[in-house]
């Protein structure tokens, strides 16, 4: 068995040169930033919050904030042709384009990780409006994505300078349990992961906590490996996958052919009571892959007693695995648009500090499935 699991906290580094404080927001570049806003407030129970555009003074764009719990989702639209947004949505689709960390200090994150290596793609910037100041900074990723570090703690506003308050008083839609950003994983391509884990290591301070190769993970077609990068106090990880070759196309071999390179898999969305997340976001129209009931026959001999009722997991077809630490429940939608891109996980933890390994095997067969109707196996 090829399954590592590296301990997270010893030889913790005496001090830490890019200090996280979480996820601050997910942008995606949309192709119409106003029915996004719209599906992510009715579907998976956003508030709105904030917007910038023309009003405010953009003259290339409009961006809606929405919010649930500590989640920010920002998406964004061009408003003309012949811009990088326009240029990003023509190539990869809708799509994440920046994964913005919370940091206590934007020019030292960017001093600090460009000395290392990083691209710049935006030295610091102050931005100030009557409800304080913001600092921004980033760098990029893999593909075209980008991580952008947000300094916000002299900052009071509803989210941030350029942007005012949005809401729309006959339209609250109650939300589903959503707290926060688990882990975002990106897709690479072929013999490039290992070049993304050095680059979360040296660049950014991460450190590889499990790693799967394909012996862990691959079905009779779906291969891939992946690596988990997590900064030092584990609020930020960051999965990296690639194909694997096997009989037939892998999944992230189709994500990369349609979104034209490689960028963000999938966001994983933590809940501390996934039936009743699951049951409010399927009653309002998300999509769910769905693995065979057989999964659930051998369900407690795989995973041990579990607290929850095993029927409405089979019902709604949440998937349950074990490790040395404890369980976690998770299930993963559909791609959110027409290309078989992004989708999303929503995961409840109960102990487990793990990616759910176990299932991997139903799942990408559940996924196989999808592909092949696409006709892309
Ligand atoms: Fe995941």
């Amino acid at each position: 068995m090829s399954h590592q699991s590296l301990p997270t906290n010893t030889a913790a580094a005496t001090t830490d040169f890019l200090p996280l404080e979480g996820t601050d927001y997910v942008e995606f570049y949309v192709g119409n930033a106003k029915q996004a806003a719209h599906y992510y407030q009715t579907a998976f129970g956003f508030q709105a919050l904030a917007y910038a555009g023309p009003e405010t003074g953009l003259k290339d764009r409009v961006s809606y904030a929405v919010r649930q719990n500590k989640l920010t989702f920002l998406l964004t639209t061009p408003l003309r042709s012949g811009n990088p947004i326009a240029d990003h949505i023509y190539k990869h689709g809708d799509g994440v384009k920046a994964l913005a960390l919370r940091v206590p200090n934007a020019r030292s994150a960017w001093e600090e990780t460009t000395k290392r290596g990083a691209v710049s793609y935006m030295e610091p910037v102050i931005m100030e409006d009557e409800n304080g100041k913001v600092v921004m900074s980033g760098i990029h990723t893999y593909g075209e994505t980008i991580h952008l570090f947000i300094e916000r703690n002299q900052y009071n506003g509803a989210f941030m300078p350029g942007f005012r308050p949005w809401s729309n008083p006959y339209f609250k839609p109650t939300d589903t349990g959503l707290l926060y950003v688990d882990h975002c994983v990106g897709n690479v391509g072929w013999n490039q992961m290992n070049k993304w884990v050095s680059f979360y290591q040296d660049v950014m301070g991460f450190r590889n906590i499990l790693s799967f190769d394909d012996s862990d993970i691959s079905t009779e077609y779906s291969a891939l490996m992946s690596k988990v990068m997590s900064n030092g106090n584990g609020f930020v990880k960051f999965p990296i996958n690639e194909p694997a070759e096997g009989k037939k196309k892998s999944q992230v071999e189709e994500y990369l052919d349609f979104y034209n390179g490689e960028g963000c898999q999938h966001v994983a969305l933590a809940t501390n009571d996934i039936v009743a997340t699951v049951t409010e976001l399927r009653k309002r129209g998300v999509e769910f892959l769905q693995v065979p009931t057989t999964y659930y026959d051998d369900l407690f001999e795989r995973v041990g007693s579990i607290e929850e009722d095993i029927a409405p997991l089979k019902e709604l077809g949440i998937l349950v695995d074990r490790d040395d630490e404890g369980y976690l429940l998770q299930l993963f939608s559909k791609p959110v648009e027409d290309r078989p891109t992004l989708f999303f996980e929503i995961i409840q933890r109960k102990g487990a500090k793990s990616f759910g390994k176990g299932n991997f095997k139903a799942l990408f067969e559940a996924i196989e499935r999808e592909q092949e109707q696409r006709g892309n196996l």
